[in-house]
């Protein structure tokens, strides 16, 4: 793992965004993993601004998000599917038919577990997963005791999560309680991967998920099975790491290293 520490979440955006940057400008035609919620944000509004601004382009680039509700329409405010049009998809060049969101509304939802597998696998996998953490240490939608060698299927949420994502929801909506999502395999899987987290709120799961034992109890911690995963967090995120002097030393020398011998060795195929 390697963990890199920003002095906020705008530069943790930036140097997020360059590493996507790199890996479309190299492979135009690349697979991206996607994640919603409030962490990739600051990656999307950067990535467009690029595109609008540096013409980077996202016409040969095909995305699978990592997860959807199960149980509201697709064009739901608080679909997934909406979240990505509204927040990304509709402000580049992106063609829909690029992008898939797993379907909440399959006429059965245990089915699309696995076509969204063959799916991803026949658009030659996942080159670049982007990911954030819940505060219960979740990725995707693999709440604490996933199995580590999940796939994609329907979980139930957690308590926590529904309450954490309540906010989004008036008072007497629906709001679901099950989701599909990337299994953790599935997650591992991906050649490359970035996960995104600032706030305090996320410092106790940052802790687990990187200095804590490889627990499905904190699903990110199977991410210390990764080769190739790049932790970006902020200074609050990062505030109760025991090495985290470690870490940036280990960033310093790291930068010295790749300027000096790989300069594009993160790009992940
Ligand atoms: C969203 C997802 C979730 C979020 C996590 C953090 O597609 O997969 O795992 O990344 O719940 O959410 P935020 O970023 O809103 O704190």
């Amino acid at each position: 793992m390697e963990v890199l520490i920003f002095p906020d979440a705008q530069s943790l955006a930036r140097k997020s965004a360059d590493l996507v940057e790199s890996q479309i400008k190299t492979f135009p035609d690349s697979v991206i993993g996607l994640a919603t919620g409030s962490t990739p944000l600051g990656l999307y509004e950067e990535l467009i601004r690029r595109h609008n601004e540096h013409d980077l382009s996202f016409a040969g680039v095909k995305t699978f998000n990592l997860d959807e509700y199960v149980g509201i329409p697709a064009n739901h405010p608080q679909s997934y599917r909406t979240f990505m049009d509204d927040n990304l998809f509709s402000k580049i060049n992106i063609e829909s038919s690029n992008t898939q969101v797993p379907d909440g509304m399959a006429d059965n939802p245990l089915d699309v577990g696995p076509a969204y597998e063959k799916m991803i696998e026949e658009a030659g996998g996942i080159d670049l997963q982007v990911l954030g953490v819940g505060t219960d240490g979740h990725i995707g939608f693999n709440e604490p005791t996933s199995s580590l060698g999940s796939i994609t299927r329907v979980k139930t949420l957690t308590k926590q999560t529904i309450e954490d994502n309540s906010r989004f929801f008036k008072p007497d909506e629906f709001q679901p309680k099950l989701a599909i999502t990337m299994g953790i395999k599935t997650i591992l899987d991906a050649r490359r991967i970035l996960l995104l987290a600032h706030g305090e709120n996320k410092a106790e799961a940052v802790k687990d998920m990187i200095e804590g034992p490889l627990s499905a109890m904190c699903p990110a911690s199977a991410l210390q099975l990764h080769q190739r995963t790049t932790i970006l967090i902020d200074e609050t995120a990062a505030s109760k790491l025991r090495l985290k002097g470690y870490y940036k030393f280990v960033g310093e020398m790291q930068d010295e290293l790749v300027r000096k011998h790989r300069p594009s060795d993160w790009i992940s195929r």
